[in-house]
């Protein structure tokens, strides 16, 4: 594509913003890290870009804990504002600026735009029935009500369909709403509202997302919401927190606030603008980006898909703002393959992480190259360990530590050679692949090329054995040290954006002048300084018994909230039925349902058969890993499957089981793996069939 990046025109990247309201954890961290590390990238490939992002500050998510702490909403959320705005460096997330939405840029700007929009006839009023609680006296927007979505029938809030399809919800829409002040059934009463006609707008949103950018789920989602009927989009609530409907011509001061997701949005506007008013618009021109011809990412929750596709887009449009390009929008993040729950205390506090002493960056990583935007990730202290003391300490520590050390030993530095052909094509290649993977918007991509490119100078060191060159061929071993020496450099300049910190170590180890986040993709290819002092090594192993202890205090926590938890949530069918052979999950520990429906011929798409197993044993060096063969009836198959601890493998042969026999050949472990065995759950309880479908039938 023509309009790649780096584009002519700069760049903004936002992340969606958190609302003042609670602690910090991984599943914000995961959004913020990503987002972080995507316009890293962007600037290593020479883009110009901004990183904005701040508090959101309104709202009920802010004045339901105000209020239940008996605090006012604005000391509440000013609070956790200046907490947030200290947490996020400590994991290396450098906002160009951080404000918040309660400030006065985002009070103008959002009373401009919604006064344009009134301007461009795009407003109208209207009556709605409102929720109101009798008892308490008020009206109950938003997370004052509870009640059911009356699409999916789900447990929902006032405006959003948090536990199921994940859908906006329209005052009045969800069905016998309660109270969540005083538990009470909501009466409802006759209000007039301010509506925004995003009804208008279906033909310009379809043509918008043709050309959008960004992870699929946000491309195709919308589609259907379009497909559906767009309905208009009530923007006023009856609160006093929030930024006031602006005064228009006829009917002066308004007793109605803005709806929070219309003043949250545009705070991404307004801190692009304070960045530019503090750096100056020679460097940066807010106005540029966001009235012309910017280049608009944001980074987003899966969750909020909606408003960044649908609402968002509509208002820019209906004000005259530019378009974003992409939408990126996250998984969600397990724990031990169970729902993140606040709650339940089943989370990893961005506090409680910096307090066990962890370097950000190990966590930056894992969650950048776990899954890389789009995927649902899964934590675990284990998994932690394995992709830590494997990839950063194994490969990429390792390498590093190796060729510095050896050329400062014998050179005392960089050794006086041109780098090899062979490994500069080598890294122009891995250079070639980071630059793929940011226009893709994929992390993990970016991580995996830096990555295997490490992996690639450990191999050259083996096969070359330069400590035996140096007294049999002097000018050999130069060369292959000069090569490593440069393959380490590039290694850090490609894994900067994912792993900052670590990658300026580096670059003061080579004796580099400034700092690596300004190096760019080309810096890769520069040699080092001719001399540099001894290195040190810059990761170290997490061990064991730190997992055990991890593992044992994140047990003891979550089992500590259900205890003085509510009765009626904390059902934990695991720990009560374990013996029992059907038990049944509390649907907050079960993954989500996908709402993306597939087409019949997407599952015909996938060849599953009933397999045989033959023979089973455990790989070596791979805690989880077994090694299966699998007889399919044409054929007997290779699997890898992670199910050596989940099972007695000497039982395995002469089982039956399911297998997805079209899955792409993986190499794992140095294995082979040619299909997918079926199994749900964490013990991995296989799936079979049960009367006599013979070895080999196709399941449909
Ligand atoms: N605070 C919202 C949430 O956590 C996100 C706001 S994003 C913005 O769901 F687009 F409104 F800025
Ligand atoms: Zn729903």
């Amino acid at each position: 594509m023509s309009n790649d990046f780096p584009t002519e025109t700069p760049a903004v990247v936002t992340c969606g913003l958190p609302y003042a309201n609670g602690d910090l954890h991984i599943g914000h961290l995961r959004g913020y890290i990503g987002a972080d590390a995507f316009n890293r990238a962007l600037e290593t490939l020479g883009q110009q870009s901004a990183y904005v992002c701040g508090s959101d500050m309104h709202g009920t998510p802010v004045a339901v804990n105000a209020e239940q702490e008996g605090v006012d909403p604005e000391d509440f959320a000013l609070e956790w504002h200046e907490q947030y705005e200290e947490t996020f460096p400590q994991f290396n997330v450098e906002f160009d600026n951080y404000g918040h939405t309660h400030d006065e840029t985002n009070t103008e700007l959002t009373q401009d735009i919604v006064r344009t929009l009134d301007e461009e006839g795009y407003i109208y009023e209207k009556e709605i029935q409102v929720a109101y609680d009798p008892e308490a006296d008020q009206y109950l927007p938003d997370r004052y009500v509870e009640g059911t979505c009356p699409y999916c029938g789900a447990k929902a809030r006032g405006d959003e369909c948090d536990e199921g399809c994940q859908r906006h919800l329209e005052p009045g829409e969800v069905e016998d709403p309660t109270s969540t002040i005083t538990g009470n059934p909501a009466e409802y009463r006759d209000r007039t509202h301010k509506f925004f006609e995003v009804s208008e707008f279906a033909d310009y949103l379809t043509e918008f997302l043709d050309g959008l950018e960004g992870t699929s789920n946000a491309r195709n989602q919308p589609r259907q919401w379009i497909e559906d009927g767009l309905q208009d989009w009530c923007i006023t609530r009856d609160m006093d927190w929030g930024i006031d409907y602006p005064e228009t011509d006829s009917d002066g001061e308004s007793d109605l606030v803005l709806y929070v997701w219309v003043d949250a949005p545009i705070e991404y506007i307004s801190s692009t603008k304070q960045y530019s008013e503090r750096v100056g618009t020679e460097e940066y021109d807010w106005e540029q980006v966001w009235r012309d011809d910017g280049e608009i990412v944001h980074v987003i929750g899966r969750d909020i898909i909606q408003h960044h596709t649908i609402f968002w887009p509509a208002m820019l449009e209906g004000a005259g703002y530019t378009a974003p390009r992409g939408v990126a929008a996250t998984g969600f993040i397990t724990i031990n393959g169970k729902g993140l729950s606040t709650s339940r205390n089943r989370a990893i506090w961005a506090k409680e992480y910096l307090e066990e002493g962890f370097h950000p960056d190990l966590l930056r990583y894992y969650l950048t190259t776990t899954g890389g935007l789009q995927q649902d990730v899964d934590f675990s202290w284990d998994a932690f360990q394995e992709k830590v003391n494997g990839e950063l300490v194994g490969t990429v520590g390792n390498f590093w530590y190796r060729s510095l050390l050896f050329a400062y030993r014998n050179y005392e530095g960089t050794p006086e050679a041109d780098v090899s052909e062979a490994v500069r094509e080598r890294i122009e290649g891995a250079i070639g692949d980071v630059r793929e993977s940011v226009n893709d918007y994929s992390t993990r991509g970016v991580g995996q090329a830096a990555v295997q490119l490490a992996q690639f100078g450990n191999e050259y060191i083996q096969r070359n054995e330069p400590w035996k060159l140096t007294d049999e061929n002097p000018e050999e071993a130069a060369q292959v040290i000069r090569d490593c020496v440069q393959i380490a450099k590039a290694v850090g300049v490609l894994l900067e954006p994912i792993v900052p910190d670590k990658a300026q170590g580096l670059w003061e180890q080579l004796g580099e002048e400034g700092e690596i986040a300004d190096a760019h993709l080309e810096d890769a290819l520069e040699a080092p300084p001719r001399t540099f002092d001894e290195p040190g090594e810059l990761f170290a192993k997490i061990e064991d018994d730190r997992v055990a202890e991890l593992n044992e205090k994140l047990e003891a926590r979550v089992e500590a909230a259900s205890d003085d938890g509510d009765a009626d949530e904390e059902t934990e069918s695991d720990d009560t039925a374990a013996d029992e052979s059907t038990s049944m999950a509390d649907t907050d520990d079960l993954e989500p349902l996908l709402e993306d429906r597939i087409g019949f011929k997407d599952f015909q798409d996938l060849d599953i058969r009933v397999g045989r197993i033959e023979d089973a044993e455990g790989i070596e060096g791979a805690d989880d890993l077994a090694r299966l063969e699998v007889d399919i009836g044409f054929e007997t198959r290779q699997v890898v499957a992670g199910i050596k601890q989940l099972h007695d493998l000497e039982e395995l042969p002469g089982q039956k089981c399911v297998l997805l026999a079209n899955m792409e050949p993986a190499e794992l472990f140095g294995v082979e793996s040619n299909g997918m065995i079926l199994a749900a759950g964490d013990e991995a309880d296989l799936l079979t069939t049960h009367d006599d479908a013979a070895i080999g039938e196709k399941i449909r």
